[in-house]
């Protein structure tokens, strides 16, 4: 994992700062539609997963004969904007990944090196426990999975949830949010962890995206 420094902090507070003048931060919303899944756990391990190309294209997506999951974690309700469109779109069932011990405040602090959330992302090892499962995995066909980014890379608990489940079969997409940092490599790191499925490159995206751009962007993915 990578070292982070206090000049890699400022650099990146100067890069929230510059953001925010910009007016381009999203904020704390409530997820619209779908159902949440939760029930007994399901832990499997995997043999390869594979990571796929995603373009847009012409075609239209049809998902009619697809079941579909958003799965998602979000510390401040951005990510959860998201899925919640994302879901209303897709016709997907929503599913809130939470945190066993939820993240304060304080936890969240980037510009502390010894916060929670510093210490989490500084160690490659370190898999934040999950408060429930989702006891009808096994069901699902396609699986959007979203998230902050935390230190240019997926937050841990990610990571966690990855290795919870089996992906086998299934289409995955990662989609986040971010002060302005792009997806990167955090979706590929997740499907590291997963191991199975078919895991596209997926979008970071803004947490007020209209229906009519996570239409468009899911429609591109043409699944
Ligand atoms: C610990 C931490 C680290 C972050 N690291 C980054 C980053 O590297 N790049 C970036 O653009 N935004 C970063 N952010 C900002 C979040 O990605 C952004 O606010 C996100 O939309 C929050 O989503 P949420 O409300 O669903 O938690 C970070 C936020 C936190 C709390």
């Amino acid at each position: 994992m990578k070292k982070r420094s206090i000049g890699l902090a400022a650099i990146f507070m100067a890069l929230m700062v510059l953001l925010c003048a910009c007016g381009s931060a999203g904020g704390e919303q409530s997820a619209s539609s779908g159902t949440s899944s939760s029930g007994s756990s399901s832990s499997e391990t995997a043999s390869s997963a594979t990571t796929q190309t995603t373009t847009a294209s012409e075609g239209s997506t049809e998902m009619s004969n697809s079941k579909v999951l958003v799965a998602y974690f979000s510390a401040t309700g951005t990510t959860k904007q998201l899925a919640g469109t994302i879901a209303e779109v897709t016709g997907g069932d929503l599913y809130e990944i939470v945190a066993a011990e939820p993240y304060t405040d304080a936890d969240l602090d980037y510009t502390d090196d010894s916060s929670r959330t510093t210490i989490e992302q500084n160690d490659s090892s370190s898999r934040p426990a999950i408060s429930g499962s989702i006891g009808n995995f096994d069901e699902y066909d396609v699986v959007f999975v979203g998230y902050p980014i935390w230190w240019y890379d997926a937050p841990h608990i990610m990571f966690t949830f990855a290795e919870s489940y089996d992906f086998s079969g299934k289409t995955v997409i990662p989609f986040c949010t971010s002060g302005g940092s792009d997806i990167g490599t955090s979706g590929s790191n997740i499907a590291a962890c997963a191991g199975t499925g078919t895991w596209l490159n997926g979008a970071r995206m803004s947490g007020s995206a209209s229906t009519s751009e996570v239409s468009a962007w899911v429609t591109s993915l043409g699944i």
